[in-house]
């Protein structure tokens, strides 16, 4: 039996900047509204030309650049995503064309904001039963082009870019620095519909006759996400913690998704935990889904935030709905 040490981190966001007052040219909102509901301030917007797995590869060449690993010794490649560049192939088979990763075996998958973590479990699942000793685990997206920028609910709230992290096989008897010490996951489909892009899919192709009632972009319940993320991710976080034999108190730095600095509160709240100890930065790039922990991590680990033996605290909510937490020992 192996376990699991993330080796590596890195992330690339979009360099072009919309604030908030930007936002209020295109439609009736203001920097006050958003920042007070959601805490965000600005976020980026990828270039027409940048697909996901642009932003992918260039967050994955800065995670193996940390951990010191080549193109070549990366033996899966996983990419969460609900922005693929296409249907098909998957966004990791660019990702392996643009890095080079010739011996790794690629794909992608969709959990919406939980992606990353959900996807960091497959991986150690590849990792921890041997199949496999190298993985590049990558969150990334391009939100904007999901985005209906009439729609002041759902325009203001997502952002572009990615988060990668190399992790390797560590042997169980060493205390090998990134452990993934447990992960817990959940999905409920009955909620399938209250966050969603209904379009574009075999259920509702693009028509010329629907296409104006934007069915290709990001559809939202706001009220019954927010209630349901709170709920879930606070119950992820404590299953995590258990199963890892440990209490909040023991948690260094929290990293949630980054959503809604509201709904990050409400869990620090109900952890018991200063914010002082909860990782923010959506002020900066609003929701980026599946990237939001990677970037997370990574700013924090450049940050050094994240100190040897830290416990580290990884939770996350999106459409499905889904959820997932992971505790790492850094
Ligand atoms: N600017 C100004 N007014 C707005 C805007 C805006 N950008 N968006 C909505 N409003 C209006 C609404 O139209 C509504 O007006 P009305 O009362 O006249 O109808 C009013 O503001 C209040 O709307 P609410 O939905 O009650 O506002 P709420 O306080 O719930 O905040 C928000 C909305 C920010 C979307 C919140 O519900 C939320 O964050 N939910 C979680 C959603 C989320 O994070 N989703 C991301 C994906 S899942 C995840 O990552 C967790």
């Amino acid at each position: 039996f192996c376990a699991s040490s993330i080796i590596g981190t890195g992330s690339y966001m979009p360099e072009k900047v919309l604030t908030n007052d930007d936002l209020s040219k295109i439609v009736d909102t203001s920097d006050e509204w958003i920042t007070s509901r959601t805490g965000i301030k600005e976020r980026r917007i990828a270039a027409a030309e940048q697909a996901t797995s642009d932003l992918a590869a260039e967050a994955a060449r800065k995670a193996m650049e940390s951990a010191g690993v080549s193109p070549e010794e990366i033996q899966l490649i996983i990419v969460a995503t609900v922005t693929p560049d296409m249907f098909f192939p998957s966004t990791a088979c660019f990702v392996q064309k643009k890095i080079g990763a010739s011996n790794a075996v690629c794909f992608d998958v969709s959990a919406a904001c939980s992606g990353f973590l959900y996807a960091l479990q497959v991986a150690r699942h590849f990792i921890n039963t041997g199949n496999r000793t190298t993985a590049l685990v990558i969150g990334a997206e391009k939100l904007s082009s999901l985005i209906n920028w009439k729609d002041r609910n759902t325009c203001v709230l997502f952002g572009d870019g990615a988060g990668a992290v190399v992790i390797r096989r560590a042997d169980e008897e060493t205390d090998a620095p990134g452990r993934v010490l447990s992960t817990v996951m959940g999905t409920d489909g009955t909620l399938a519909d209250v966050l969603k892009v209904p379009g574009g899919g075999s259920a509702c192709p693009i028509t010329p006759e629907n296409v104006e009632s934007h069915p290709n972009t990001i559809h939202m319940e706001g009220r019954e996400t927010f209630k349901h993320a709170v709920t879930r991710m606070l119950e992820a976080s404590q299953q995590a913690l258990e199963m890892a034999g440990l209490s909040a108190s023991d948690v260094a730095l929290v990293i949630p998704h980054q959503a809604n600095a509201r709904i990050i509160s409400a869990i620090a709240e109900r952890l018991n935990l200063p914010l002082e100890r909860v990782f923010m930065n959506l002020d900066k790039y609003g929701n980026t889904s599946a990237a939001t922990i990677p970037v997370a991590l990574d700013e924090a680990n450049k940050a050094g935030r994240l100190k040897k033996g830290d416990v580290v605290l990884l939770v996350a909510f999106g459409g499905g709905f889904t959820w997932a937490s992971s505790v790492v020992r850094w």
